[in-house]
């Protein structure tokens, strides 16, 4: 079993990672962010005012954070960035070159003015390991950002042919009445949702 701390440890051991938001076009926008600093589950980030990411973020707000491990784990975080109220922007500003001093070096003396720190405190993550059999997947929720629907599921529909099972990569579907998909174990790959005969078989 998986959990937020755990997750979140392992996003600052991967250390750079990938920063997902939509442009004002609705096309995706990714780039590797390094400047992050993790307080209990919040995370404080650094950008520039006058960069793509920061007006995407002011913008719109959605983000989606990716970090692949050495473990082959991917662990996904999804919400909505806000921009920190001035008074609290030199505090952490602060805290995140500490942590990083290298950034001296990026924003050497008051041309660190431009930073602007962002944080993300609602979110859910969304942890996939492929190096176990059967795989791994598990949700988590931190703060308000509700759960996530994701993948499939079997309705009272399901006439208990077994098709669905005999299809299923990972072996993750009980028998049962109705018959049922194990989420954790899933791949969402949609093989028993395209073999089931009566459509039992639903996308959430
Ligand atoms: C390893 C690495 C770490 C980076 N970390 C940050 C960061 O923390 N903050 C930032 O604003 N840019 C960082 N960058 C630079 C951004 O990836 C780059 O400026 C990117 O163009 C910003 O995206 P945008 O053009 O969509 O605004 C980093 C780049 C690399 C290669
Ligand atoms: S293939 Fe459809 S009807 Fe058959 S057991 Fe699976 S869900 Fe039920
Ligand atoms: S979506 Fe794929 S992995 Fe998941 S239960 Fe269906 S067949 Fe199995």
């Amino acid at each position: 079993m998986m959990d937020i701390e755990t997750c979140l440890k392992k996003l600052g051991y991967v250390g750079v990672l990938d920063f997902a938001t939509v442009d004002e076009d609705g096309a995706p926008q990714v780039r590797n962010i390094s400047a992050i600093h993790y307080e209990g589950t919040t995370l404080y980030f650094l950008t520039a005012r006058g960069k793509p990411f920061a007006r995407q973020l002011k913008a719109d707000g959605r983000v989606q954070i990716l970090g692949y491990t050495k473990y082959k784990e991917t662990i996904r975080l999804s919400g909505r960035a806000v921009e920190l109220p001035e008074e609290e922007q030199i505090i952490w500003r602060d805290v995140i070159y500490a942590e990083q001093p290298y950034l001296e070096n990026v924003y050497p003396g008051d041309t660190k003015n431009i930073d602007t720190i962002f944080m993300l405190k609602d979110y859910t993550i969304e942890y996939f390991c492929l190096s176990t059999r059967p795989i791994t997947r598990e949700y988590f929720t931190v703060g308000d950002a509700g759960t996530v629907r994701k993948g499939y599921y079997i309705s009272e529909n399901c006439i208990g042919c077994g098709t669905c099972q005999s299809v299923c990569p990972q072996n993750c579907i009980e028998e049962g009445s109705p018959f049922r998909i194990q989420p954790d174990h899933c791949l969402q790959c949609g093989n028993c949702f395209e073999n089931c005969p009566v459509q039992a078989v639903q996308r959430y």
